[in-house]
């Protein structure tokens, strides 16, 4: 409980009273500081400490508190209880960009992240999504290159549009994440007027230990918006903020936005002989073969106090799930449930997870301990397992309820193909299929305008070739465009 009380007179961190908040103490008026000024010395040094590294990537976002609330009925699927018809528990999003630094513009293109806690009686249940339904590339191996060449040169220390295109027209399984990105939906009008996707196959499990896979829409209510190219750029010259305002600004005037969950639903043996690989995270799972089903509704309803301690301080991981849910064979969300946590210690703390905006509703008896900062603790009780004094442990065996089945060799390879996996296929039907003539001709000048910031041979040739093998017209229509402006 916080003993923090605005009422009284300032105080040291340690209660002493203060003698000022606006003068230093100094040999007479004009002296030079002591260093024994104890309220001047702690104030410079927790300055100095203020900022805590950012996150890596996904470092520039904003967020509220909220309520999910079932409207539908899943629990043929899962026994999760926060999934159960009638359950409301409170919620915590955070939207994001990916790879722009603290303070960058809210409305440069970028993927947006889009994470959900859910304070469950059974823990904490994270979401942490996109909203885009796939990702760049499907081996964790991967992700740290994809991310550096997103971020800054090592020599000038500025971003490249030749590094980001050639990572990506080198690597083909990007085709249908950076089709999507180029695309409209690459610069969302607000937080509030886009999807959120788990991208991610996870698994349910229900009563009875069966299981299925399902992957995570979040529709907004509000309707998807996005701005236009001009729109965007004048706005991060504006108000690089704009994301982040628009979403306190709703949420303060009483106009709470609110998502409408569904999910997809795959029987268990169906991932085996599924037409693509169903756990290959640039892929999506056609709607007809499985359709969406109503989970609830995600409203966001509280902002912030502080937006430091609750925000920036706030430890999302694919790792914190609950009884009835579980990971999937994705290699990509394997790794993610080890990065997190990791990424966490070091850049909030070992102990993250017992600070307030991290620590489940739920009481915890963890035999982890110490560490920097520890605050609660579990008093004289035995500090091993098992021991023959009361403290609780567990000893379950056998086989995992959220599992699955694996054999074969220790491999680095890409995944066993199924039928129809390959990289190009699904980023052409978005492109030819779902977007509209006026979209290609926008897709078009958007990736024309970025090849004319900067992006040289041979990664030019590489990314004429990339977009033939989405789309051919496409492709030369990009490759003329530029080469005749
Ligand atoms: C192997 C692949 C990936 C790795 C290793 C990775 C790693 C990370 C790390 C280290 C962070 C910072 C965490 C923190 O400091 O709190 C982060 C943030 C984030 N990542 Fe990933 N990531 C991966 C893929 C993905 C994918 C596929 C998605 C979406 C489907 C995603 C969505 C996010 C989001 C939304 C955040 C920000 C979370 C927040 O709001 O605090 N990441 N990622």
């Amino acid at each position: 409980m916080s003993t923090f009380d605005p009422a009284i007179p300032s105080t040291t961190e340690s209660g002493a009273p203060r003698e000022s908040d606006a003068n230093s103490l100094s040999v007479g008026p004009d002296g030079p500081l002591m260093l024994h000024d104890v309220a001047l010395v702690q104030k410079l040094a927790r300055f100095d400490r203020e900022r805590v590294p950012e996150r890596s990537p996904h470092a520039k976002g904003s967020g509220a508190f909220g309520e999910f609330e079932v409207t539908g009925d899943v629990s043929a699927y899962t026994k999760a209880s926060f999934l159960q018809p009638g359950s409301k528990v409170r919620t915590l999003t955070r939207f994001s960009t990916v790879a722009g630094e603290l303070g960058s513009p809210d409305t440069w293109r970028d993927v947006r992240g889009f994470s959900t806690r859910f304070y469950t009686d059974e823990g904490n249940f994270d979401m942490v999504g996109n909203n885009t339904p796939v990702f760049f590339v499907r081996d964790p191996m991967k992700f740290p290159d994809f991310i550096h060449s997103q971020k800054r040169m090592p020599d000038t220390g500025l971003r490249s549009q030749n590094m980001q295109w050639d990572f990506w027209s080198l690597s083909p399984e990007t085709a249908h994440q950076v089709a999507y990105l180029m695309g409209d939906r690459g610069l969302p009008r607000t937080w509030r007027n886009m999807n959120g996707y788990s991208s991610h196959t996870y698994m349910w499990v229900n009563e009875a230990g069966e299981r299925s896979w399902v992957k995570y829409h979040f529709l907004t209510d509000q309707g998807v918006e996005n701005m236009t190219n001009e729109e965007a750029a004048q706005m991060a010259g504006e108000d690089a903020d704009f994301h982040r305002r628009d979403l306190f600004d709703a949420i303060k005037g009483g106009n709470f936005p609110s998502w409408t969950l569904k999910v997809q639903i795959m029987p268990y043996e169906d991932a085996k002989s599924y037409r693509f690989n169903p756990f290959d995270l640039t892929k999506t799972w056609s709607h007809k073969d499985y359709p969406l089903t109503e989970v609830g509704r995600l409203t966001l309803n509280e902002n912030p106090t502080n937006h430091f301690a609750q925000i920036e301080q706030a430890a999302f991981s694919p790792s914190n799930m609950v009884p009835g849910t579980g990971v999937s064979p994705d290699k990509m969300l394997l790794a993610r449930v080890f990065s997190y946590p990791d990424a966490q210690r070091h850049r909030v703390g070992t102990n993250y997870n017992q600070l307030p905006v991290n620590a489940p509703i739920n009481p915890v008896n963890s035999y982890d301990k110490e560490g920097a900062m520890q605050y609660e603790h579990s008093g004289d009780a035995p500090v091993y397992s098992p021991n023959s004094y009361g403290r609780s442990y567990q000893d379950e065996q056998g086989i995992e309820e959220n599992g699955w089945e694996a054999d074969g060799t220790l491999t680095r390879a890409a995944y066993t193909l199924h039928a129809e996996d390959d990289d190009f296929g699904q980023a052409h039907s978005l492109v030819r299929g779902v977007y509209s003539e006026a979209e290609r001709d926008r897709l078009v000048n958007t990736v024309v305008g970025a090849l004319r910031d900067g992006v040289e041979e041979p990664v030019l040739s590489h990314v004429f070739e990339y977009w033939k093998n989405i789309d051919s017209q496409v492709g030369q229509k990009i490759e003329d465009s530029y080469r005749n402006a």
